[in-house]
């Protein structure tokens, strides 16, 4: 009984570690009980992103929580592709758009919010697509989008 679970089980951890992960799936030096404080900095900018985008909807103002800037100093699964000049310019980028989110107005905020979600987008195409899919998420939809025009 115990081997035929094995087999499942262990594919549906690595189909949701793999989708998770940067991709790089040959990297054996990534421990799967210690993430990195790169990776718990970015779990925790996501959460932060899930509160700001309800703190919208609600109607009231904004604040944001996350040590955002720790994004180039925190330490990464995969250290060299921090290191890159790809990945510290769009760091600067998403650090700006977070800084705008900051100093926005009720004009303008939710404009900023989208900003600030494509920053994610962008430089996750380029060094770690694997959380794309569930970034995506934290995007305003049309319809939200109507609705906060409403307010
Ligand atoms: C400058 C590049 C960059 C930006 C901007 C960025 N990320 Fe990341 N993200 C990464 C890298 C690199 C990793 C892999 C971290 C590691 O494994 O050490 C990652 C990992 C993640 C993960 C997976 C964490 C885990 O559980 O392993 C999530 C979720 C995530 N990012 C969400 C976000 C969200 C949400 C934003 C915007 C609010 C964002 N990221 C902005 C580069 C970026």
């Amino acid at each position: 009984m115990k081997k035929f679970l094995t087999l499942p089980l262990a594919f549906l951890f690595c189909t949701s570690a793999c989708l998770l992960s940067c991709g790089n799936k040959t990297s054996s030096s990534i421990n799967p009980n210690g993430d990195s404080a790169l990776a718990l900095l970015m779990r925790d900018m996501h959460e932060d992103g899930l509160h700001t985008k309800q703190q919208l909807l609600n109607g009231g103002d904004i604040e944001v929580n996350v040590k955002y800037h720790e994004l180039q100093t925190a330490e990464a699964t995969e250290p060299e592709k921090v290191a890159s000049q790809t990945y510290k310019s769009f760091a600067t980028y998403y650090e700006a758009t977070v800084q705008s989110l900051i100093e926005s107005n009720d004009s303008n905020k939710a404009e900023a919010y989208q900003t600030m979600v494509d920053a994610c987008m962008q430089c996750h195409e380029q060094v770690c697509p694997g959380p794309m899919r569930k970034i995506k998420r934290l995007y305003l939809s049309e319809a939200e989008l109507a609705s906060l025009d409403t307010k």
